[in-house]
Order: C-alpha cells, then sequence, then structure tokens
C-alpha cells in the first residue's frame, strides 16, 4: 500500500484521497486554509457530498488532514495536485495555485510522482515538468489524470469510474499511476500528458454540447408544438446517441462547464483556433437561463411589484454549490423587471450571492402570496409539495418548470397555469388574466 499526499481539501482532493484511503492506502490531504484543515480533522466536511463524511470517518486511521507541506510529503509515493484554477479576469486558467505547490515542494523529495489532478490547460505539464527539472527535481516523476467525479455522485464516480485516464512523459511513471488505480477494475487509457490534459477539457466540452443542443431543440419545440421530452427519449435510445445530457431545462452552471468551455474556447483562441461551435454552447447557455423570465412576463404583463418564488437555487441537486448557478442570474433578471425575488433551497446557502432577493427557510413560506413560481434545480422534494394546498397561498397559481420536474398533468388538475421547457404540446395555462400568446408555426 503507498503513502500518498493531496495537495487541496476540495472536491477533487477530498473525494479522491478519501477514496484512495478506503482502497488501503495511506493519504495526507494539505490544504493553506487554517479553518478548512480545523473543520476536517474535526470530522466536519466543508461542503455537502453525499457519502463522503460517512468514508472520511470510515478510514480516520489512514486518511489525515494537515496544513504542513513536510508533513503531508514524508515518505509519499504519490503526490496529488488537486488546487482549484479559477478563471482568471480574462477567462484563461488562474494557475497561481498549482505554482505555488509546485514552488513549496521541498527540495529533499524521494522519487514520487507528482500527478495532476486539476484542471489545467493543455500544455502545463510541459511546463511543469520543466519548472521541476530546473528546480534539481528531475528525479520526480510527472503524471496527468484529470478528474472526471460530477458533484453529488463524486464517491461512486471514484469508487466506480468509467475510465482512468494517465498522461505521461515516461512509461515508468504513467505505469505506477496506473498500478495505483487498478483495483477499481476501471479501464485505464494511456496516452501523452498534453493529450491527457486535453481530454478533461473535451469531455466537459461535449457534455455541455449535449445540454446546449437539446435546449435549443426544446426551443424549437415550443414553437413548433412538439415535446422535448418525447423527443430526448426518441434520440436518446438509438445506441449512436445515449439518453444521458439531454435533460433540457436551464442549462448547466457549476464550478467546471463554464469554466471550463471559456478555458477550451481560449485556449484555441490563444493558439490560433476559432472554436464557433463553444462559443455557441456558451452563447446558448447564457440565454437559456433567462427564459423563465419571458414565459411568467407571457402570463402576468409587466412584472413589477410582481412576487416572484425561485425554488432551488443550488446549480443542481444532491449539492449546496451556488457557483454559476442559473439561480443568480434568473434572481438578477427578474429584479431587473422590478419583480420581487423570494427564493429557497434546501440546502444552498445563498445570502449574499443572491443580492436583493428575500432568502426563506421552507418552499411553503416561498410559495406564500407569489405571483410565480420557477422550479430552478430538481431538488426530489419539490416533487413531494403539497402542491393542491399551496396553491391557494399564491397570489397567482402559476408554475414555470425550468427543469421538467413536477407532474405536468397533476398541478394543472389542481388548477395551476403550468408551464415546462420545450413542451409546447401543452398548452400555455389557464389564468383567467393570461394573453393567450398566438402560437405561431413555422409553416404559418
Ligand atoms: C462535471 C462533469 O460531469 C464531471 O465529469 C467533471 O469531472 C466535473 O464537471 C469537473 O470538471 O470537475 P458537475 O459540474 O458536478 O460535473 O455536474 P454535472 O452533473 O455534469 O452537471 C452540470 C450542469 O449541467 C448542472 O447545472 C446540470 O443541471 C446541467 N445538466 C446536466 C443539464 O442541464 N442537463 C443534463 O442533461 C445534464
Amino acid at each position: 500500500m503507498a503513502h500518498i499526499a493531496f495537495f487541496g481539501a476540495g472536491y477533487a482532493g477530498l473525494v479522491s484521497g478519501a477514496c484512495l484511503a478506503e482502497l488501503g492506502h495511506t493519504v495526507v490531504v494539505r490544504d493553506v486554509v487554517p479553518e478548512r484543515i480545523a473543520a476536517l480533522q474535526a470530522g466536519k466536511m466543508p461542503f455537502h457530498e453525499p457519502g463522503l463524511g460517512e468514508l472520511v470517518a470510515k478510514n480516520a486511521e489512514r486518511l489525515s488532514f494537515t496544513l504542513s507541506m513536510e508533513e503531508a510529503v514524508a515518505g509519499s509515493e504519490f503526490l496529488f495536485v488537486c488546487v482549484g484554477t479559477p478563471p482568471t479576469p480574462s477567462g484563461d486558467a488562474d494557475l497561481s495555485n498549482v505554482w505555488s505547490v509546485i514552488e513549496s515542494l521541498p527540495q529533499d523529495l524521494g522519487p514520487a510522482v507528482l500527478v495532476m489532478k486539476s484542471t489545467v490547460p493543455v500544455g502545463t505539464g510541459e511546463k511543469v515538468r520543466a519548472a521541476l527539472d530546473a528546480r534539481g527535481l528531475g528525479h520526480l516523476g510527472y503524471a496527468s489524470c484529470p478528474e472526471f467525479l460530477a458533484e453529488g455522485s463524486a464517491v461512486r464516480d471514484f469508487m466506480d469510474s468509467d475510465r482512468v485516464v494517465v498522461g505521461s512523459f515516461e512509461d515508468a511513471d504513467g505505469d505506477r499511476v496506473e498500478a495505483l488505480h487498478g483495483p477499481l477494475g476501471a479501464p485505464v487509457v494511456r496516452m501523452d500528458v498534453p493529450s491527457a490534459e486535453m481530454v478533461k477539457l473535451a469531455a466537459n466540452a461535449y457534455l455541455a454540447t449535449r445540454i446546449s443542443f437539446i435546449n435549443e431543440i426544446a426551443n424549437v419545440c415550443e414553437l413548433v408544438g412538439a415535446d422535448v421530452e418525447d423527443v430526448a427519449r426518441g434520440m436518446g435510445l438509438d445506441n449512436r446517441i445515449g439518453t444521458h445530457y439531454l435533460r433540457a431545462g436551464l442549462g448547466f452552471g457549476g464550478s467546471c462547464y463554464p469554466k471550463d468551455m471559456s478555458f477550451l474556447k481560449l485556449l484555441a483562441g490563444n493558439s490560433g483556433y476559432h472554436f464557433h461551435l463553444v462559443s455557441s454552447v456558451i452563447e446558448v447557455n447564457d440565454l437559456q437561463m433567462r427564459r423563465p423570465v419571458t414565459k411568467v412576463q407571457k402570463h402576468l404583463g409587466s412584472l413589477r411589484g410582481k412576487r416572484i418564488a425561485l425554488l432551488g437555487l443550488a446549480f443542481k441537486p444532491n449539492t449546496d454549490d451556488m457557483r454559476e448557478a442559473p439561480s443568480i442570474v434568473l434572481a438578477a433578471r427578474f429584479l431587473a423587471e422590478g419583480a420581487e425575488v423570494v427564493a429557497w433551497d434546501p440546502i444552498a446557502d445563498a445570502r449574499g450571492i443572491l443580492r436583493g432577493a428575500e432568502i426563506v427557510d421552507t418552499a411553503a413560506e416561498a410559495l406564500s402570496g407569489a405571483d410565480a413560481a420557477v422550479v430552478v434545480t430538481e431538488w426530489p422534494e419539490l416533487r413531494e409539495l403539497p402542491w393542491g394546498e399551496l396553491r391557494d397561498t399564491m397570489r397567482t397559481p402559476l408554475v414555470i418548470d425550468g427543469r421538467n420536474h413536477l407532474d405536468a398533468d397533476a398541478l394543472r388538475t389542481a388548477g395551476f397555469a403550468y408551464e415546462g421547457m420545450g413542451r409546447a404540446a401543452s398548452p400555455f395555462g389557464s389564468l383567467p388574466e393570461t394573453q393567450q400568446p398566438e402560437r405561431k408555426l413555422l409553416s404559418e
């Protein structure tokens, strides 16, 4: 069993570290934020991730947390870099956290392999290799091993990986990283370092492209009277297409797709290539998040003084992560139209993020007195709400389901005007004061 150091106690570092401890290795996770390390030492997770707290507790004997670089690297055979690479104001990757790890590595390291898990622009590995050599750390191996963990299912994604990608300059370094992941039983795909760095950006860009694609199909469905849920099912059962990542809605948010799409676009641009498709995917996504505003206006006219309830604020369910969440854009747009915004999420703390919005503790509070409810994140509990009872507490019984998550028929039967995304096959609702929009057909 190996000794392993992780730099960065974020999603990638904590989840991968805890999972490798579960496989029997001794893992030290080092971070530079004292509060984060103190909390972890006290058994508190810094974010909500299903199963992570249990895994950390179960492997406490083999898993420790420290602020000290020396303690982390002592006897370690693998040094995993899992620090954040947020976007700079220009949209490129800010690698200062990566460089600060590299620069603070002690001189007297054994023959360990440095494994890059942080998402970095293609070409970074070569620069890090050169910097290590220049520092007299030529004996340190280097490998790129991008992470493919989705928030909310990160532990399962690691333990049950579809594949492990390993890029290395030297075969021997790649062999060691491959052997470390062997017990997972996942296919290991070996390649050079730039290709491994590219796999990460390309995989995220492809998934984001599917999302923008189905969202555009949804928007056309609304105009021509088709239902995107049926269309996605009909398309997805073709084995060449697959059903995953075809959920139409309010687009993608989170700490990965928006940032990685920008990284890829700028990486291409900085290298002299205009990546048209990626630019379009970003633009479609930016506009998709705003669509509920027009949908509500269609029913209520001017939004000045109207009370809009946003239900679900995290960028997706099963996480408390608010980074790049569509709720932030939506709240700002509704406020700009003169509406009052009241917002609820079961676990994400949006205070200070949804500026100008009233944050409440229950969905029922959000709905009380509201003119419209907008489902922003498909939390399962939203399906369990007693919608029939809550209807009477609303000023106007209008639901815009941004994730096609609720039971449309049940809501309509309960007297709501209900509108989803890309579901024009369903009528536009029945509010007495509603101005029914004209349905335009392309043939008209
Ligand atoms: C994503 C990838 O799924 C991971 O493989 C990758 O490792 C990670 O980024 C990363 O780069 O670190 P994550 O951002 O946690 O993980 O979330 P996803 O589950 O992929 O969802 C991203 C966004 O797309 C969410 O806002 C979700 O609501 C949206 N989405 C997803 C859709 O709108 N429709 C879909 O069909 C699927």
